[in-house]
C-alpha cells in the first residue's frame, strides 16, 4: 500500500476549491509526501539504528506536516517551479537518444495494468516500481474518467498521478486511451457509446459490426483531438518539471476480426485514389488502392487511415505542448506473418512502418509490444523496429521471468526504454496460462536486472548515443556469443562454472543470462549482467592474447562518480569474468594483450 493513499485526492475540475485553498493543499501534499518518503526510507533500511533515527525524523516531520496543513488559506503558496528543459528524442549519425533533463535517459520502465491507474488503486503501483528500481513509470489515462460530459474535463486523475510519480522520485509515460484500446473503443465515455449514429463501429465485408471505431465517421476524429488537445494543454500547464517524459498516442490502434472497413464512407474512400503522398513516398505509380496495391489494398487502406487519423491526434496534441509521442504496435509473427485479420489490420505492423512513417510524421516512435518470448522472434522484431527513422523503443513486453534478460538484449541494440507490462500489486495476471493472480514474487526477476542497471542507465544512455554499448541476451540453441568492439571482442558463455576452463558451455537452464559492456575508453569497458562468463580477445591482434590489466569492482554514486570496492584476480579473473545470477556486480576492465 502506497504511504500517501491516504491524502485526499484534488477533486475535478468543476468541484474545485479555491486556488488558495488548492496551493495550501498541493503544500500539504508535498509534506505528505516528503513523510512518506521517510516512511519508506524506514522500511527499505534494515538496521535498528537507521530505524531509530528515521522514527525521530518521522516524529518531526509529522510535526511540520500538521502545523502546515493548519496554516490558514493563502499563507502557505507553493513555491514556483523552474520549468526544465523538455524532453525530446534526437538523431545523430543513425543512433538515438531520449534527452531528459537536458542528457540522455534510459528508460526502465514498468507499465501498470489496465485499470491500476485509478486514485484509489495507484497505492498498489508505485510500491512494485520501487520493488522493481524501475525509474519510469507507464499508465493510462483513459478518456471515460478525462472526459465524462463532453467538453467537460477531469484532470483530477492525472494530477494525482503526476503528484504521485513526484512524491515517489519516478517519471512517467502516459498511455492515452482514446479511440483505440486494442483495436477496439472501450475507454470511450458513455456519451460516446450510446451515440452509435454519431460515432458509428465498423462494418466488415458481410456488414456485420465488429468491436472497433468506424472513423470515417468525422464526428470520431473531432473528439478525440479535442480531448488530447485538452490534455495536452493541462500537461504544459501542470508539468513545469517534465515528470511526464512520453505519451502515447491511442492504444495498439487497428482492428482485430475484419481486414477493414466496409462502411458506405469508407467504401467511397476504398473506389478513390491513394493520396498522392503516400503513393510518392512508397514510390508507386497512382491509381486507386486496388490498383496500386493489388490483394494488399484492403490492409494498406485501413492502415493509411488509421494513421492518417493518429497523425491529426498527435497534431492537435502536440501544438499544445511538443513532448514526444509515439505509437505502440500489437506485431505480427516476423518469421511467418500470415495475412489479417490473423494479425490486427491497419496497425503499425512491420509491413507497415513505411507508411506510418508518411502518414504520422508527428509521431516519433512506432514502437513494438513484444509478447514473443522465443529469442529469435525477439530479436527479429528489435532488427525489424529499430531504424534510422525510428529510435527503438519497447514500451511493453510480457511479464513471465523469461523475459528479463531481454533487457540486455534491448540496451544493446540501442533502446531509448524497456517496460515489462502488468507488473503492480492488483494480483492480475495477464497470462493466459498462468493461476488467476499474479504475486508480488513475479517481480523479482525484473528487479534483479534493474537493480544493476538503474544506477548505470544515464551511462548507458549516453554510451548508446556514442554507438559504445553492446549486449546480449541468453539464446537456448546458442551458449556462445560475441560482441563486437573497435579493438577487442567480447566473448560470453552461458553455463559455465565459476573456476576452470577447457568445458563447452552448456547453457543455463532457463537461459537467464544477459550483459551489456559499454566502451569506456579503447581498452576499457564496463561490464554488468547476470549468469554469463564474460572474457575478451583482441579484435585484431594475431599471436597476441588478452592480457587482463585490472579489473575493478565497484559503484556509481548518483553523480556517476566511480568507487573501487576491491579488485579481481586471481580465481576471480584466471577463468573469465564470472557474473552471477543473483548478485549485481559492476566491473570497470583494463586490457591489454602479451
Ligand atoms: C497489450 C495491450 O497494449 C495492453 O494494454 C494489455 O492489454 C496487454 N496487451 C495484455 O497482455
Amino acid at each position: 500500500m502506497s504511504q500517501i493513499q491516504g491524502v485526499e485526492a484534488p477533486c475535478s475540475l468543476r468541484k474545485l476549491p479555491s486556488a488558495s485553498k488548492r496551493s495550501q493543499n498541493q503544500a500539504a501534499f508535498a509534506l505528505a509526501a516528503i513523510l512518506a518518503g521517510a516512511v519508506a526510507a524506514t522500511q527499505r533500511g534494515n538496521d535498528k539504528v537507521k530505524m531509530n533515527r528515521c522514527g525521530e525524523c518521522i516524529g518531526v516531520l509529522a510535526g511540520l506536516f500538521l502545523a502546515f496543513a493548519a496554516l490558514p488559506a493563502g499563507v502557505a503558496q507553493a513555491p514556483k517551479v523552474q520549468a526544465s528543459p523538455l524532453p525530446k528524442i534526437v538523431e545523430k549519425d543513425g543512433r538515438s537518444a531520449l534527452l531528459v533533463d537536458g542528457a540522455p535517459y534510459l528508460m526502465l520502465g514498468v507499465q501498470a495494468n489496465n485499470s491500476s491507474a485509478w486514485p484509489e488503486y495507484l497505492g498498489k503501483v508505485w510500491p512494485a516500481a520501487e520493488t522493481l528500481h524501475a525509474n519510469t513509470v507507464e499508465l493510462p489515462v483513459y478518456w471515460e474518467q478525462f472526459e465524462p460530459v463532453e467538453g467537460q474535463f477531469d484532470f483530477s486523475s492525472v494530477d494525482l498521478i503526476l503528484q504521485q510519480a513526484r512524491a515517489h522520485h519516478l517519471r512517467l509515460v502516459l498511455l492515452w486511451f482514446g479511440t483505440w484500446k486494442n483495436g477496439s473503443a472501450h475507454y470511450t465515455p458513455e456519451w460516446i457509446k450510446l451515440d452509435q449514429a454519431k460515432y458509428p463501429l465498423l462494418l466488415n465485408r458481410d456488414g456485420q459490426t465488429v468491436d472497433s471505431p468506424s472513423i470515417f465517421a468525422p464526428a470520431w476524429l473531432d473528439a478525440d483531438k479535442s480531448a488530447f488537445r485538452a490534455l495536452m494543454r493541462h500537461l504544459k500547464a501542470a508539468d513545469p518539471q517534465r515528470t511526464v517524459l512520453l505519451v502515447q498516442v491511442e492504444n495498439e490502434a487497428g482492428v482485430w476480426g475484419a481486414v477493414r472497413d466496409y462502411s458506405l464512407a469508407a467504401e467511397k474512400a476504398f473506389a478513390g485514389e491513394v493520396p498522392e503522398r503516400l503513393v510518392k513516398g512508397l514510390g508507386k505509380q497512382p491509381g486507386t488502392w486496388r490498383k496500386v496495391f493489388g490483394e494488399d489494398a484492403d490492409e494498406i487502406f485501413q492502415a493509411w487511415f488509421t494513421a492518417s487519423y493518429i497523425e491529426q491526434v498527435a497534431e492537435a496534441g502536440k501544438a499544445e505542448y511538443a513532448l514526444p509521442l509515439y505509437v505502440n504496435a500489437a506485431l505480427r509473427e516476423p518469421f511467418n506473418p500470415g495475412k489479417p485479420p490473423s494479425y490486427e489490420s491497419g496497425a503499425p505492423t512491420d509491413n507497415e512502418l513505411d507508411l506510418w512513417k508518411i502518414a504520422a510524421p508527428s509521431i516519433s516512435v512506432v514502437a513494438p509490444d513484444i509478447y514473443l518470448p522465443e529469442y529469435n522472434k525477439y530479436s527479429k522484431v528489435i532488427d525489424l523496429y529499430r531504424r534510422k527513422d525510428n529510435p527503438l523503443l519497447i514500451p511493453e513486453t510480457g511479464n513471465p521471468a523469461e523475459y528479463a534478460r531481454y533487457v540486455y538484449e534491448a540496451i544493446g541494440q540501442g533502446a531509448i526504454g524497456w517496460s515489462p507490462f502488468g507488473l503492480d500489486l492488483t494480483r492480475y495476471s495477464d497470462q493466459a496460462g498462468a493461476p488467476g493472480a499474479m504475486e508480488a514474487d513475479a517481480l523479482q526477476p525484473f528487479a534483479r536486472q534493474y537493480a544493476l542497471l538503474g544506477p548505470i542507465a544515464r551511462q548507458l544512455a549516453q554510451g548508446n548515443f556514442e554507438g559504445k554499448v553492446r549486449g546480449a541476451s541468453e539464446e537456448p540453441e546458442n551458449h556462445t556469443q560475441t560482441l563486437a568492439f573497435a579493438r577487442w571482442k567480447a566473448v560470453l558463455q552461458y553455463g559455465m562454472p565459476s573456476f576452470g576452463d577447457g568445458m563447452k558451455p552448456k547453457g543455463n537452464s532457463p537461459a537467464d543470462g544477459g550483459v551489456v559492456i559499454l566502451e569506456l575508453g579503447p581498452d576499457e569497458f564496463l561490464v554488468a549482467g547476470h549468469h554469463v562468463r564474460v572474457d575478451f580477445a583482441p579484435a585484431s591482434a594475431p599471436g597476441k592474447k588478452r592480457y587482463w590489466m585490472k579489473v575493478e569492482e565497484g559503484s556509481y554514486d548518483a553523480a556517476g562518480k566511480w568507487t573501487t570496492a576491491r579488485l579481481w584476480n586471481g580465481d576471480q579473473t584466471d577463468y573469465g569474468l564470472n557474473l552471477k545470477a543473483d548478485e549485481n556486480v559492476l566491473l570497470r576492465v583494463r586490457l591489454t594483450t602479451y
